[in-house]
């Protein structure tokens, strides 16, 4: 499949179609509405993968909300994990007795997730819980792990709806790997 937003590289596979993404987007609006019944939530997306995540999620919860977003870099222009999890920017919102919804694209190793949940937990938030659209499963050991996910990934190099690699097709409106 040709695409000209792909600069010439072809898809192997979409994983998760637009349509698929969106009706699965919806779901998990509706879970997260439901799961908070009272209380200050902020929901806080990892930049910059989660932001068309965050976009789309937040307009299918039906409940009062703030947002804000941190950034944090651990990849570089490597496919894998480097190890080095760096907090470049710090959300500026108060987080002390605010449940608070940390929004993550994919979960791969989990060493992000579990650094910024260390960090997160000692500004005391009344609660902390995680949604993360995608999940490859291999995080078992984080005390922590996603309460909403939107599907478990396969172990491919994904691209699209946020999903980046060197900085390129994170506008792809669906997840693909690419040849
Ligand atoms: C990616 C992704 C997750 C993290 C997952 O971020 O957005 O935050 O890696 O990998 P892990 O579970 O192995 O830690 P990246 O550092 O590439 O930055 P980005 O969000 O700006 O693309």
């Amino acid at each position: 499949m040709t695409d000209p937003r792909l600069q010439g590289r072809s898809v192997k596979r979409i994983a998760f179609s637009a349509e698929q993404i969106a009706h699965r987007v919806k779901e998990l609006g509706d879970a997260v509405s439901d799961a908070y019944p009272d209380g200050e939530l902020l929901v806080l997306g990892l930049l910059k993968g989660s932001f068309i995540f965050v976009s789309d999620l937040v307009r299918e919860v039906s409940r009062p909300l703030q947002i804000d977003f941190l950034v944090v870099s651990s990849y570089g222009t490597e496919t894998v994990s480097s190890g080095n999890v760096r907090l470049v920017y710090d959300p500026q919102a108060e987080l002390r007795g605010h449940h608070i919804l940390l929004v993550e694209d994919i979960v791969d190793s989990g060493r992000t997730l579990g650094r910024v949940m260390e960090v997160l937990r000692e500004r005391e938030p009344a609660s902390i819980e995680v949604c993360a659209l995608l999940d490859k499963k291999k995080a078992t050991y984080l005390p922590h792990p996603p309460r909403f996910v939107g599907f478990d990934a396969p172990n491919e190099f994904l691209v699209g709806y946020g999903l980046d690699h060197a900085e390129n097709f994170r506008h792809l409106p669906y997840i693909a790997s690419l040849e």
